[in-house]
Formats: structure tokens, sequence, C-alpha cells
């Protein structure tokens, strides 16, 4: 079945970017002229998501305002013949009418809370969900390539890369079976284990493809790693049942949720934007050689 619908769980504070993300959504921060969001929900639209349900928090108002008609705003880039381009890009943002659904979770009781939060809206569907603190640059879009291999295997798909050795105990990471390209069959996953107990080198990297039946198991999920509802622990149980894969995209990632991975976010797209790819490289010019 076509995977129409996408959960963007966006309550987390961003704890690792304060205190800019004190009283604006990390989500919105800017990589360039975009904020990291709107990256993410190009990447999912470009994979034919229709319905985006964000899993929102306190304090997190503006994300909804952020997708919605400005019309103040659009009304006077509008009477101005040389706002037109800015007017385009303002209103590239607005999602479509009925295209958007925002739920709350209440309490900070881990991903997959957050996830079981969108059960009602989702319904008994297949669904995606993309965690909004990772851009991932990839062409046709890390989501697109997963859908593309969905179609094909069915069940459930994540997306995985490598991961440094000393890093993996941040992560959800993969035990793979066996492999046919950049699909992987996998037996197990454990959510950020010991450095020594990690079973690969493969972390999930935050994009997931999903039956309904994770919500049931979701509903029951006991705490796991660092006391929270787990994601991965309800996965696991479901692979009890239902084909699993791991997806290892092609493409690039960027970890906004960290100093240096938003840091090298907006260099790198800095680097590549039309507007701003020439100087960008002559600022990085001049900083390399006073270092
Ligand atoms: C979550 C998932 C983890 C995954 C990671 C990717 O962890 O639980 O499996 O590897 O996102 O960024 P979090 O970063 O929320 O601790």
């Amino acid at each position: 079945m076509h995977i129409r619908k996408a959960v963007l769980p966006v309550a987390g504070h961003g704890t690792r970017v304060l205190p800019a993300s004190k009283s604006i959504p990390k989500e919105l921060l800017p990589v360039v002229d975009q904020p990291v969001i709107q990256y993410v929900v190009d990447e999912a639209r470009e994979a034919g998501i229709e319905h985006f349900v964000f899993v929102t928090g306190r304090g997190k108002g503006a994300i909804e305002d952020y997708f919605d008609e400005a019309f103040e705003l659009e009304h006077t880039l509008a009477s101005k013949a040389s706002k037109a381009e800015i007017l385009k890009d303002v209103q590239r943002t607005k999602l479509p009418p009925g295209a958007a659904s925002f739920t709350r979770q209440q309490a900070p009781l881990g991903l997959g809370h957050a996830v079981w939060c969108a059960k009602d809206i989702v319904g008994d569907e297949p669904f995606a969900v993309l965690l909004p603190d990772v851009i991932l640059r990839a062409k046709p879009s890390a989501l697109a390539q997963m859908v593309e291999a969905y179609d094909k295997v069915g069940g459930n798909v994540i997306a995985v890369n490598p991961v440094p050795e000393e890093q993996v105990s941040s992560y959800g990471v993969i035990t793979p079976k066996s492999r046919d390209g950049r699909l992987i069959e996998m037996s197990g996953m454990v959510e950020k284990p010991e450095r020594e107990d990690a079973p690969s080198l493969l972390k999930i990297t935050g994009r997931y493809i999903l039956q309904p039946q994770i919500f049931g198991l979701l509903e029951d999920q006991g705490k796991g790693a660092g006391g929270e509802i787990q994601l991965t622990d309800a996965m696991v149980r479901l692979m009890e049942s239902q084909a699993f894969y791991a997806y290892e995209f092609e493409g690039e990632e960027f970890d906004c949720g960290s100093k240096t991975g938003y840091f090298e976010a907006t260099l790198a797209h800095a680097l590549k934007h039309p507007e701003t790819a020439d100087e960008a490289r002559g600022i990085l010019a001049r900083y390399a050689d006073t270092t």
C-alpha cells in the first residue's frame, strides 16, 4: 500500500543546541535560508508523502504557524514587484489544506511514545517516521529510496548508515544477517548499546517505514534505554511477526541536533546554494589561511 502519511516527532527540547533552542523550536533553526524541518518535509514530499502528522509539545506552536498561510506577510510581499521571488519562497512552505495534523506529546516519555501519540491520526495504514534533527542530502531523497525498496519487498524498512565506533552508544544499532545491494535482512536491533556490545557499526538513521501494528506494541512497551519508551524496542517485537529490512541509503547525513552537525549542515548547504556557493568558498579559503 502506498505510503501517504509521515509522522514527525517534534516535541523534543533540543538540549544539545541550547540556548539557541530556548524559545525557538530547534526544528526552526535555519540552515542557510530554510529551517531544518523544511529540508525534512521536502525529503518526504519527494517520496510521495501527502499528509504530515507533527507530534509537538509545549512551546512548539511556531512550527504550526510556519506551515500555515501567512496572510499579512504574503499580502505585503505581493504588493511589491521586487519581492516576487521571496513571495514564492514563502508560499512554498505552506502545506496544502488538510495535509497537516498536529497532536501533542504531553510528557517526554521517549520516541516510542511520541510515535504512539500519532496512532489515531495515522489509522490502519503503513506510514513513515522522519526524525527532524537529521537532514539527509540525497538524490533521490533518502525516504524516496526507501519507498522504492519498500514497494518491492513490503514489510517494514528502516534507514541505516555507518557509524564510527566511538559514537555507537548514542544510536540504535542493527544486527545484519544478509545483504542484497543496499537492502539488508536483520536478525536484531538494539537501542544505545555499550560500545563492546554493539552488534555492528550500522546505526538507525531516523527514517522508518512501519506497519500500523507497531502502535499496538507501543501501547504496552515498557521503558528501555535511558528510561524512555523506545521505538527500537517495539520494532524488535514487531520483527517477530513481520518482515523487517534495513536500507543503507545513498547520501550524506547531517545531525542538526548537535552543535558541530548543525554547523556542518550550514557549511555544506552554503557551499551548494546558488546564491551563496561562491562567497562561501571564498570565506572558507580565508579562514583556512588564518588557522
Ligand atoms: C533516536 C533513535 C535511535 C536512532 C537515532 C537517530 O535516538 O532512538 O535508534 O539511531 O534517533 O538519530 P535519539 O537521537 O532520539 O536518542
